[in-house]
């Protein structure tokens, strides 16, 4: 496995992670559909149970199938491991309560996913873990946000719905110099457009769901851990303590592996937010093509953009590899290959009205609340996903009324063109 480091993302895509399976010689990541792994006798049990010999002992906690995809995905990210969660919510979820407890504090930009937005602002905040909203041009200031109460930083690598591309280093300095970690989630860069590990992030987030799984068939969530953060110190006082749920473990004594071990053994143990094997080999599948299906996503969303922005019956477009979008610089500071990514925003001159009547006049786009998918999606965010801001709300979270997102699959561009087109101008 060693050797697999060295791997370019094309080879991990599709071979990282498995060496064979020993007893059938499959090629194809078999899926082990079991909960349950007959222990040799009772002292190999307990031995296992008290972390002491590694190996399986429940597919809530871990399963051989998972198992691939997660060396998969962590070789991808340059981690030290990973684990794999029910769905991208999950996996957030399960990274901050892993670092975060009632009394805590997070520091979060305010460009994020829906959810994201929802879990920090109401949920975390009902169990009394505060979030502290900071946006990208506030990041000068941003130390005046932490606290000896603070336990991370969390942001996305490009931002949902605004695209923003985050300045990861920047972020980076201001996380380690408070003395927390920055997770970064990587979802809509995808490690093939940008490894935030590389830049300073000490933990990595997905929804699989999306461009990794790629085909809309499967949920599925992880979290990476590059095993480079030390929580041997005084603020994370519950990695350095003794764990009774662990017979008085004490994780920190644990290095690198601190995290990570504890996201899996104490967090997925006791929230069961396990990934299905079934999924697991969807996401799998799903994943050998993704440096493919990028480019080639990557690509078509690039040209829609240069051919949205020369249309009359369109008013704006924001896409950061257009060169006057205000991401172009750090997409090309961060993002590889000069790829920008399959998402793309444009307002319909007219506004709200007018932009609903572009939506419905589209037939190969498909109006979806989702994206990542092999399929071209278009959605209107202020009718649907942000119905229940108020205008202004609406403006403030990327949302306006004249905005439609598109998520761009891998039909002919000129077929996602024309039908663009023709719903611009019928
Ligand atoms: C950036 C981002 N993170 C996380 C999620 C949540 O993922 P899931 O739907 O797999 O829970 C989404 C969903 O759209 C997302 O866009």
């Amino acid at each position: 496995m060693s050797d697999q480091i060295r791997w370019r993302p094309e080879t991990l895509a599709v071979r990282g992670g498995y060496e064979g399976d020993s007893l059938t010689r499959s090629i194809s990541v078999p899926i082990y559909q079991t909960v349950g792994y007959q222990f040799a006798d009772t002292g190999h049990a307990a031995r296992l149970f008290n972390l002491e010999e590694p190996g399986n002992i429940y597919t809530r906690i871990m399963n051989p199938t998972t198992d691939v995809l997660e060396k998969r995905i962590s070789l991808l990210e340059g981690g030290l491991g990973a684990v794999a969660f029910s769905s991208g919510m999950a996996a957030i979820t399960g990274a901050i309560l892993n670092l975060a407890r009632s009394g805590d504090e997070i520091v979060a930009s305010t460009s994020l996913y829906g959810g994201t937005w929802t879990l920090f602002t109401s949920t975390l905040q009902d169990y009394g873990i505060t979030v502290r909203l900071l946006s990208d041009d506030d990041l000068a200031q941003g130390d005046q946000a932490f606290n000896d109460k603070t336990r991370a930083v969390f942001i996305e690598s490009i931002g949902n719905p605004r695209l923003n591309i985050s300045d990861l280093k920047a972020w980076a300095d201001l996380a380690h110099r408070n003395g927390v970690p920055l997770i970064v989630d990587n979802t809509f860069s995808t490690p093939y457009l940008e490894r935030p590990i590389d830049h300073g992030a000490d933990i990595v987030v997905h929804s699989l769901t999306k461009w990794i799984g790629g085909h809309g068939n499967a949920l599925g969530g992880i979290v990476v851990d590059a095993g480079r953060f030390n929580y041997n110190t005084d603020r994370f006082g519950y990695y350095t303590k003794p764990d009774s749920s662990y017979h008085g473990l004490v994780f920190a004594n644990l290095g690198e592996a601190a995290f990570i071990t504890r996201l899996r053994v104490k967090i997925l143990r006791d929230t069961g937010a396990a990934l299905s094997p079934t999924n697991a080999f969807h996401i799998l599948q799903g994943l050998e093509t993704l440096p493919i299906r990028i480019r080639q996503q990557s690509e078509t969303a690039l040209l829609l953009a240069e051919r949205l922005s020369q249309h009359p019956a369109v008013s704006w477009v924001n896409y950061p590899g257009l060169p006057d979008d205000p991401a172009y610089r750090n997409a090309h500071r961060y993002l590889s290959d000069g790829l920008y990514g399959a998402m793309l925003n444009f307002g319909v001159k007219g506004g709200h009205a007018q932009a609903l009547k572009v939506m419905d006049r589209l037939n190969l786009w498909l109006i979806v609340a989702n994206v990542g998918d092999v399929r071209s999606m278009a959605i209107h965010p202020a009718s649907t996903t942000h119905q229940q801001l108020s205008p202004e709300e609406q403006e403030l979270a990327g949302a306006a009324g004249d905005l439609i997102r598109l998520s761009v699959g891998l039909e002919h561009p000129e077929d996602l063109w024309e039908d663009l087109r023709q719903a611009l101008e019928s």
